[in-house]
């Protein structure tokens, strides 16, 4: 066994997303999509993990596990539930969460955008709308402004690439939208938006690094499949690589491998070993991401995301482990890789799929919302603790 060390200061983390573990996000456009019958939804987010009223309970969970971060995310639609019409209750709610995790020893942090819009944004167009970036700014503008002097790192869009390509292109998140050309107004808009938001945040109180957190993946074409790949890189990654310069660090979210013939994605070999999201199993995808957001980028990476749904947890350990020696790898060759953050705390509502994808480290009772640490929480916490993680010389699975 060789052990590889993370620095003093890097972050290990669990993220989760308002909408995803709060509860009754009701004035959001995922709530309304969640309840049309139209719209493919398993669940209904609901009450999801009650967050909105447990939130201290997590960050004592994320503190007794021995992580030193947790990342979040402030929900726009209950922090301006009318246009121009901000709620004091709600900015004071993710104060105290801020305030809390710096008693608690841990860093917060903070997502502005994950997912979700307010309804009134959608009804306005949402991200197709002329107004998108002035919004998303002055709603940065009075996040940071009640929050700024607690918060450790911000990120601005959550993939916004996800929701562009989900929402406008494949058609599978709101609006429902299956549309190239409005698919690329859609991208640009997020760019646009993310530079209104990164000048709010750093025009407010506090001194904190900002940066974008982006969905990334190990793209490859196969035979016949180049200008597919070329075309998946550019406008999943590359363009927005581009745009985040001048930021303080990118945020890296990665899950798996995509495959490109020449129609587009192709399906995963046969035999491949997979996830119950049905996603390749690779862990691989972290080291080769980090080494290409900083790469093309040239800032400082934190993995933001990545994690696997899995009942089996044995499995998880094993694509944490293998994750984290991919950062570790990154580290010993220089980069500047300043955190990681595994997807997810807890069990939670997973968007279309709903309540059927066991992400977290930690289970949630759908019933009585009682939170019980997985092994791969105790794990983590583990390797948080020592900052070491022992390396098996020889891979540990036979290829
Ligand atoms: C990412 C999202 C996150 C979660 C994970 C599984 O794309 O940011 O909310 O759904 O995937």
């Amino acid at each position: 066994m060789a052990t590889s060390t993370f620095p003093d200061n890097f972050l290990f983390g669990a993220a989760t997303a308002a909408h995803q573990i709060e509860g009754n996000n009701t004035n959001s456009d995922w709530w309304a999509f969640e309840h049309d019958p139209n719209a493919g939804c398993r669940d209904s987010s609901g009450d999801a993990c009650d967050s909105w009223h447990r939130w201290d309970e997590d960050l004592a969970l994320v503190q007794s596990l021995g992580l030193n971060a947790y990342r979040f995310s402030v929900e726009w639609a209950r922090v301006e539930p009318a246009p121009g019409e901000f709620s004091l209750v709600a900015l004071d709610h993710y104060r105290r969460i801020v305030e809390r995790c710096h008693e608690r020893g841990l860093v917060p942090v903070v997502t502005l955008h994950h997912f979700t819009i307010p309804r009134w944004m959608s009804e306005r167009g949402g991200f197709e709308s002329p107004e998108i970036a002035q919004r998303l700014g002055s709603y940065a503008e009075r996040v940071t402004a009640a929050i700024g002097d607690g918060i450790g790192l911000a990120c601005t869009i959550n993939e916004p690439n996800v929701v562009a390509l989900m929402g406008y292109l494949l058609g599978v998140f709101p609006p429902s939208v299956r549309d190239r050309a409005r698919f690329e107004v859609v991208s640009e808009a997020m760019r646009t938006s993310h530079r209104a938001m990164v000048d709010a945040l750093r025009a407010g109180p506090g001194q904190f690094p900002v940066g974008l957190t982006l969905s990334m993946a190990e793209m490859e074409a196969i035979e016949g499949g180049e200008a597919q790949y070329a075309q998946a890189l550019e406008h999943l990654e590359d363009a927005y690589l581009r745009a985040v310069g001048g930021d303080d660090f990118i945020g890296v979210q990665c899950y798996t491998r995509l495959r490109f013939g020449p129609d587009g994605p192709v399906d995963i070999p046969a035999g491949a070993r997979r996830t119950m999201m049905g996603y390749e199993f690779r862990p691989e995808v972290v080291e080769h991401t980090v080494r290409r957001a900083a790469a093309v980028s040239g800032l400082p990476v934190v993995v933001t995301e990545t994690g696997i749904s899995a009942d089996d947890d044995t499995e998880r350990i094993e694509f944490i482990d293998s994750a984290m020696r991919g950062v570790a790898a990154c580290i010993a060759d220089g980069l500047d890789v300043r955190g990681f953050f595994y997807w997810t705390l807890l069990d939670n509502f997973e968007w279309v799929l709903g309540y059927s994808q066991p992400f977290g480290i930690v289970a949630v009772d759908r019933q009585s919302f009682a939170r019980t640490a997985k092994p791969s929480a105790t794990h983590l916490g583990r390797v948080a603790r020592s900052r070491e993680l022992s390396t098996p010389v020889v891979a540990d699975r036979a290829q």
